[in-house]
């Protein structure tokens, strides 16, 4: 029997989750669970760019995940400046355009340097969109757009009757992309966790029960399987 013709995912979103359970279960601190799911982020971008994917979503640090023990929240900071730093050059050489979406402010200045850094180097990359989510939240991105709009209203730029789904969805994070259309969680979870709510309305959900340190290439492989045999509707009949 000839395979099936696989399509690929034009963007990929993952919920990178249970570093600390797959540390815990080896009897280590979580922070070791963090530090092995580095590498598997580097495997799944070396991997999206091999399949040639348009983007990658990754979820790295939400907006209540500051509700963490100081130490592990400081870990998970400092592993965000090394990667920014060691990454940028080899992602810069494989066509990587990366960004980072979420609030920045609540980060240290050199964090936000090393951000703007590997930004500004991959700016002009074709190859995968590379978007790391850091105090991200989705009601945070939307609760911003409404901010924006409401500006314009204010200025009488804008009149409220006029608003669309389109005028609001510009000014969320990731508008210039293809909406996610695939969506990861490892780590069991069966749950959204105010990740990109709205871009993620029409997304095929795949959960993995492997914690995100575990991650390989075969899973992502399998997922993207499973996403070509969906049989996406949108609300219609086929
Ligand atoms: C995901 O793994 C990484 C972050 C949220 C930063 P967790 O740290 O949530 O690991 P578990 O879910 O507690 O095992
Ligand atoms: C979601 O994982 C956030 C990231 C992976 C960065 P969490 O571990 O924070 O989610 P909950 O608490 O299980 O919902
Ligand atoms: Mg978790």
């Amino acid at each position: 029997m000839s395979n099936p013709i696989i399509i690929n995912p034009k963007h990929i979103a993952i919920i990178m989750d249970g570093n600390g359970r797959w540390a815990k279960a080896k009897g280590l601190p979580r922070a070791f669970g963090h530090k092995k799911g580095m590498d598997c982020v580097r495997l799944t971008v070396e991997a999206c760019s091999e399949k040639n994917i348009e983007a990658l979503t990754l979820f790295a640090f939400s907006t209540e995940n500051w509700n963490r023990p100081e130490e592990e929240v400081g870990y998970l900071m400092k592993l965000f400046l090394i990667m920014m730093k060691s990454e940028a050059q080899k992602l810069n050489k494989n066509n990587v355009k990366l960004r980072v979406i979420g609030d920045r402010n609540r980060f240290s200045d050199k964090l936000k340097k090393a951000m703007l850094d590997a930004e500004s180097l991959t700016k002009n990359n074709t190859g995968l969109s590379l978007n790391i989510a850091a105090n991200y939240g989705g009601r945070m991105d939307i609760t911003k757009a409404t901010k924006v709009l409401c500006r314009r209203v204010a200025k009488g730029e804008l009149n409220p009757e006029n608003i669309t789904e389109e005028i609001l969805q510009a000014e969320l994070a990731l508008s210039d992309l293809p909406e996610p259309d695939l969506l990861i969680r490892t780590g069991g979870e069966k749950r959204v966790s105010n990740f990109l709510l709205w871009q993620l309305a029409y997304a095929e959900y795949y959960l993995i029960d492997s914690y995100w340190p575990d991650f390989d290439k075969q899973m992502l492989d399998k997922a993207i399987i499973s996403f070509s045999l969906r049989q996406r509707r949108f609300g219609k009949i086929l």
